[in-house]
Formats: C-alpha cells, structure tokens, sequence
C-alpha cells in the first residue's frame, strides 16, 4: 500500500475511535442532540484535517499519541462548520457524506445546536489534555475557526452569492473558508512536535497552497464530479451563484490554479529537513481525487 494510504487509513481509525469514545462519556441530558452528533461525526469523511495533523506530527517526531487531541479538535470544528454549511439559510444542501444532511435528519434547530455542541467539545477536547501546547493549540484553533478564520469567510461566501468577484477577493474568500482550517491543521501538527517557528513558517506556506487548492477542487468537482462518489450534490454551487473558480477562470483555468498550486506547496517542503513524503503525495492527491 502506498504510504499515504497506509497512514490515512490509521490516522482516520485512531481518529474515529477516539471521537466515538469522546461522545460516549461527554454525553449531555437529551439523547436527540446525542444521536445529532454522532450523525454528524461518525458518518465517514475523508479525515483530511486530522491526516494533516498525524502526518505532521508523525514528520517532525511527535508522538500518535500527542496528536490525537488536536486530531479530533480540527474535525469537530470541520464537522460543525458543514452542519451549518448545509443549512437552509446558508447552502440549504439534502445530501451530506452520502446521507440526508443533519437539517433533514433532524430539524433545523437540531442541527444548529448540533453544531454548536461539537464545536464546544472542539475546544473541551483541546484544554482537557495535558500537553504543554494545550493552550497555544486552542488559540490556534480558535483563531483560524472564528471570524477571523472560517466564520468570516462562511460570510464573505454567503455575500458573493450572485456577485462578480475579482479573482484576489475570490482568493481572500477561499483562503479563509477553507485554507484557515488546513493551515490550523498543519501547525496543530507542528505544535504537538513543538516544532521550532521558522518550521512553522516553511509548514504554513505548504498548507496555505494546499488548503486553497482543495477548495478549488472542491469547486472543480462541484460541476464535474459524480454525486454518488461525493456524497453530496454537486451542481450546487451554480444553483446559487456562488463564487468559484471554475465560475471566474474556466474548468481549464481553474484547473491549472490548482496544479499550480500544488507544486507549490510541495516545492515550500523542500528547504525542510525530514521526511515530507506522506505530506508530498497529499498535496498530489488534493488535486486528484474525485471525492
Ligand atoms: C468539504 O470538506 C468542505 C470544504 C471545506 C471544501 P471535505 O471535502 O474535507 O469533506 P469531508 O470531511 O470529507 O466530508
Ligand atoms: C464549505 O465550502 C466550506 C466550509 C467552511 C464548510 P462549500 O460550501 O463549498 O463545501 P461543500 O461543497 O458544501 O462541502
Ligand atoms: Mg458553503
Ligand atoms: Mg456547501
Ligand atoms: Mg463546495
């Protein structure tokens, strides 16, 4: 097995079970928003962020064990954030991870408390550990989720709908909505390695490429990929006017963005002493991947 699938498929086992787990014992007074949240968290998912953190971590020397915590936090942040996603008042989306997404299992108030509790337990997850790095962790995770992070740019996605966007404000949006939470990912690895600043830096300008790239192809597949394969509807993006990259560039446009992108990323790695394989092949499968 190649090696990125090899450490993929045990960092979303370990992942996988320590959030089940998490759920179990931190279970609140009503059983509706329990089963909302484990709909919401234990239905699969590429694992993507908290692969970014184990692959990191496991690069610079840090121990599976140290890296579990901010593994789990990112992808409860990530899991709230689509929940909320998919709301009516925001992509108003049925399909989710190949089921009915939370608003349709559930009820709309359901799934917005649903996000809200998981992305509480984000930072529960994070400040109840023992690592050194607790605190700078959750002001990592803090800053790259909240307005100044993925809620801003939620927002400045949800107010470009229908409107012409130059390709920098396009760029801003993406890089908030989506890049915020793959660099956290990324630096919440280094940080569990206690990885020096200047190894931060040179790990921020991979992950800054990368996360920019995944939304393009998140955009990409939006028009050409297969609904089935997704797990969620695809046309989507058209129906509301969002702003994409295939929508200002083209499908051949955007998809040399994305290349360019990539190579970019995986040439920051190169200055950095270590083993960066697993992240090089990540950044290749970004753009590759149909789902
Ligand atoms: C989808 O993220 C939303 C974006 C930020 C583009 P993923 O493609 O990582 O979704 P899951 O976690 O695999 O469902
Ligand atoms: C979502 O972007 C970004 C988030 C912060 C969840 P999209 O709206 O394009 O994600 P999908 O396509 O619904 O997964
Ligand atoms: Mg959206
Ligand atoms: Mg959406
Ligand atoms: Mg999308």
């Amino acid at each position: 097995m190649p090696l990125l699938d090899q450490l993929a498929a045990a960092a979303s086992e370990r992942v996988d079970a320590r959030l089940q787990e998490l759920l179990k014992t931190s279970g609140g007074p009503d059983t509706r928003l329990q089963q909302a949240l484990e709909y919401s968290l234990l239905n699969g998912g590429k694992r993507l962020r908290p692969l970014l953190v184990y692959a990191t971590g496991q690069a610079l020397g840090a121990s599976w064990e140290n890296c579990d915590r901010p593994a789990m936090a990112v992808e409860l942040i990530h899991a709230y954030s689509l929940v909320h996603d998919d709301l009516p008042a925001m992509d108003d989306d049925d399909l989710r991870r190949g089921r009915p997404t939370c608003h349709k299992a559930f009820d709309e108030a359901t799934a917005i408390l649903a996000g809200d509790a998981l992305q509480t337990l984000a930072f529960q997850v994070l400040v109840n550990g023992e690592q050194p790095a607790a605190l700078l962790m959750a002001q990592t995770l803090a800053q790259a989720s909240g307005s100044q992070g993925m809620v801003g740019g939620q927002m400045l996605d949800l107010q470009a709908e229908g409107e012409q966007l130059t390709l920098e404000q396009l760029e801003k949006l993406h890089r908030h909505k989506t890049g915020a939470l793959i660099r956290c990912a990324v630096r919440l690895g280094g940080l569990a390695a206690e990885a020096q600043a200047t190894t931060l830096e040179k790990l921020d300008a991979y992950a800054s490429a990368l996360g920019l790239a995944f939304q393009v192809q998140d955009d990409l597949l939006d028009i050409k990929g297969d609904a089935a394969t997704l797990g969620k509807n695809t046309g989507a993006d058209a129906l509301h006017h969002k702003a994409t990259y295939p929508g200002l560039l083209g499908l051949e446009g955007a998809e040399q963005k994305a290349y360019d992108l990539i190579q970019e990323a995986k040439s920051s790695l190169q200055s950095l002493p270590g083993d960066w394989n697993a992240l090089l092949e990540l950044a290749d499968w970004c753009i590759q991947r149909n789902y």
